[in-house]
């Protein structure tokens, strides 16, 4: 029955792990999978992490199963991360929200679940949007198209371009929205861009699916998820996958949640019994570990405070590297603008180069990004950045 299987490429995103680790080159340089690293290129544990763990470990009595919906302490407090204490659907008990295993996971579940709402869903992505959006969502059966959202050749948003494609998406449609930290290009939408797709939503009735995958990583916290709380305070329905890979750190556990805002508290709970009917049949229920970290940290205020301020530092890091590059290749004598990389937010920039030119700097320099030319601005410290720059000078040169 094997035989007749033949191998398959590598993923686009974490195939680049094993090429790198192969490279014998000393300055070899991985801007490739999306984890935030230090200064010393360590991806660290977060020191609130370590302490809630402690506590867990102390705490824990039973190893019992604990249902589809996963620990009620994650589910409540990340809910009030996402939406923020206080938000009228919160009072008003309209959002349900489950743990799932990462955001991946959150996708996945939330997208066979919009198959018990209809027979057939249409999703709109944005081009370009993360690669495994596509299979998340496109192997669960829905129907992907693209909407436009970003110029390669100019680095600018093409919002115009986007509203005027999505005016022609309807009742019954879903459109898939990044929160913040557009993956792969940066370029977020700003308050006022955001009005105008919610005003669009409500006129013509499609109902957003928004990933957050990323908040804290841009702006804060709170003005990361400002698109989740507008369209959830003037729209009848949303749904929000979020992950904790990112801001708590907490890559390899798997902690993510799936939030549904229903009209009314009661479609919400009915959501819930379909959203636990898919995930019996997938993986029955998520693991625990990951979900009972956030949970302790969220709702003690100690730990939340240490947790806020390790993400913080994180934020800034990331946010004085997309200077950095900026200054550093401008000064290095680089042919094109750059000044972009220091206008959007979170890890990630497309440098903008042909997959040739990925290549060479792959091959000739030993620096690793997506083929697409996503960077991971991560990965770059005060070490290597001047070997960095002039590599990709030189790259675009030619
Ligand atoms: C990325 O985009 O690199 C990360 O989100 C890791 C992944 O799973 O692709």
């Amino acid at each position: 029955m094997f035989e007749s299987l033949k191998a398959l490429s590598p993923d686009p995103i974490l195939g680049l792990i094993a090429d790198f680790s192969r490279d014998e080159n000393p300055d070899k340089i991985d801007l490739g999978v999306g984890v935030y690293k230090d200064e010393t290129g360590v991806t660290p544990i977060m020191a609130a992490v370590k302490k809630a763990e402690q506590i867990c470990h102390q705490a824990e009595q039973t190893k019992a199963y604990m249902g589809p919906a996963g620990v009620p302490e994650f589910n409540d407090s990340i809910r009030q991360l996402i939406f923020g204490d206080g938000h009228p659907v919160l009072k008003n008990q309209r959002v349900s929200t489950v743990l799932t295993p990462g955001g991946c996971g959150a996708l996945r579940v939330g997208a066979e679940f919009l198959l018990h709402c209809a027979e057939t869903v249409t999703v709109w992505v944005s081009d370009p949007t993360w690669a495994n959006h596509i299979p998340l969502l496109g192997n669960a059966g829905l129907t992907l198209v693209q909407y436009p959202y970003y110029d390669q050749q100019s680095s600018q948003l093409r919002f115009d371009e986007m509203l005027s494609t999505l005016a022609g998406a309807k009742a019954g449609d879903v459109v898939l929205l990044h929160g913040c930290c557009h993956n792969p290009c940066g370029a977020d939408l700003n308050e006022e861009q955001w009005q105008a797709l919610t005003s669009l939503a409500e006129k013509n009735g499609f109902l957003p699916f928004i990933d957050l995958a990323y908040q804290g990583f841009g702006r804060g916290l709170d003005e990361d998820a400002y698109g989740v709380r507008l369209m959830a305070e003037r729209l009848p329905e949303l749904v929000v996958a979020s992950s904790c890979s990112k801001n708590f750190g907490l890559y390899r556990e798997r902690v993510g949640s799936l939030s549904i805002m229903g009209e009314q508290s009661h479609h919400g709970e009915a959501a819930v019994t379909h959203i636990n009917n898919v995930v019996r049949g997938n993986y029955s229920m998520p693991p625990s570990h990951g979900g009972a970290i956030v949970g302790t940290i969220l709702q003690d205020s100690a730990l939340r405070e240490s947790w806020m301020s390790e993400l913080e530092t994180m934020r800034n890091r990331i946010n004085n590297l997309r200077r950095l590059l900026v200054d550093k290749l401008h000064a290095g004598g680089a042919s094109r603008d750059f000044s972009f990389i220091a206008e959007q937010y979170g890890m990630f920039y497309f440098l903008g180069i042909s997959p040739e030119q990925v290549r060479r700097l792959r091959d000739g320099y030993g620096i690793y990004m997506v083929d697409s030319s996503r960077i991971n601005v991560a990965g770059v410290s005060q070490a290597n950045v001047d070997y960095l720059t002039k590599a990709i000078v030189e790259t675009i040169r030619t």
